[in-house]
């Protein structure tokens, strides 16, 4: 790669000329997607559209702690690094997913009975292992997942929470900020989208923990939908307003829009007009700088493995060909 391409392509943040990573950076929307490490790994096809469309990558898996916090100050990170050393060479950026989550903690941990200062000090060190090995490259971490229970206003009942308290969330924030202070610190949730008791909830729990000097910088709006139980964007857009009244920079971090199977062309040119309808979000408002979807093609998307009569929720197809849903997006960019 010459100079010139090489600065071309910092321009469009590591993505390919007219791809959807660089329509999305002309707006000031860093364009991403969920890797998986064995996509990568084994599927030949996969790489090229990593490398051509995209600007900012997240690890679906290989970046939290049971993939990579084995036991006491071991850890592996062989997928991690996959996708992270892709992620250099090719001029993009990361997402952090994530640092405590109620889900895929190790197991040593789980059944290790410790004390809460013990389990504080293990987050600790996770922490300030895992957040400086990828600071070159990972410009925004999701710091905790989930946090909010969906229904009673209550902070979900994970196994952080029981352990340590409701304060995990505080020190993890402020370790974060210490371990990388340029990288921008969200909280990830599923509850903020659309109208209602549970995205008030989280809109509170953040505020009340900026006034307690909390560092969160933003929240991460994850965006796993149905086709056939859509919020109404007239309340995205009004969560969208409440958490930049905050202050908040937004990301949406996993968008899907699942159809049941099997799939219709109505299903299909309805998920294309949902995409546009994010992608017009993206480029209007500035609080929006990113945009993930969670996988881009429906060959390996995590919905594939659920029982659930849904899937298809990408951008391309199993063939990786591009469908209605990219051209929408393609379309609200240009
Ligand atoms: O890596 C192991 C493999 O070695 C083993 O053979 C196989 C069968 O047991 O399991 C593999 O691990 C699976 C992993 O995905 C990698 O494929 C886990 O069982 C499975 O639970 C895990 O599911 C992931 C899920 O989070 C739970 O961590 C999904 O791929 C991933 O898409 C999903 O992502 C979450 C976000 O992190 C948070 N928001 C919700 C979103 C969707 O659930």
């Amino acid at each position: 790669m010459t100079d010139d391409s090489r600065e071309d392509s910092k321009q469009r943040g590591g993505a390919g000329a007219g791809s959807l990573g660089s329509l999305g950076a002309r707006h000031g929307v860093a364009f991403g997607t969920a890797v998986s490490e064995y996509a990568l790994r084994d599927d030949g096809a996969y790489a090229p559209v990593l490398e051509r469309e995209f600007t900012i990558l997240v690890a679906e898996n290989a970046m939290k702690m049971g993939p990579t916090y084995r036991g006491p100050k071991e850890w592996h990170f062989h997928g991690a690094d996959r996708i992270a050393d892709f992620a250099r060479q090719h001029g993009k950026e990361m997402r952090g997913h994530t640092l405590l989550w109620h889900a895929m903690n190790p197991p040593w941990i789980l059944h290790g009975d410790f004390s809460r200062k013990k389990l504080l000090d293990l987050a600790h060190d996770h922490i300030f292992e895992i957040v400086p090995r990828y600071r070159d490259v990972i410009t925004a971490w999701d710091v905790v997942n989930e946090v909010v229970e969906r229904t009673d206003g209550s902070l979900h009942d994970t196994f952080w929470l029981r352990g340590v308290g409701a304060d995990h969330i505080d020190f993890a924030f402020r370790w974060v900020r210490q371990a990388a202070p340029d990288c921008k610190l969200f909280l990830n949730d599923w509850v903020g989208e659309g109208e209602g008791a549970p995205r008030q909830i989280l809109h509170d729990y953040i505020r009340e923990a900026l006034d307690r000097k909390v560092p969160i910088d933003g929240v991460g709006l994850q965006m796993h939908l149905r086709i056939d139980d859509m919020p109404k964007f007239e309340d995205i857009e009004t969560a969208f307003d409440r958490f930049e009244a905050l202050g908040l920079e937004i990301h949406i971090t996993e968008l899907d829009i699942v159809l049941p199977m099997p799939a219709t062309d109505e299903a299909l040119e309805a998920q294309a007009q949902a995409y546009g309808e994010f992608a017009r979000i993206a480029r209007e408002r500035k609080s929006v700088t990113a945009l993930v979807v969670w996988g881009f093609t429906d060959k390996w998307s995590c919905h594939n493995s659920t029982p659930e009569p849904y899937e298809n929720g990408l951008i391309f197809d199993r063939n990786y060909d591009p469908k209605p849903a990219y051209e929408a997006i393609r379309k609200a960019w240009r």
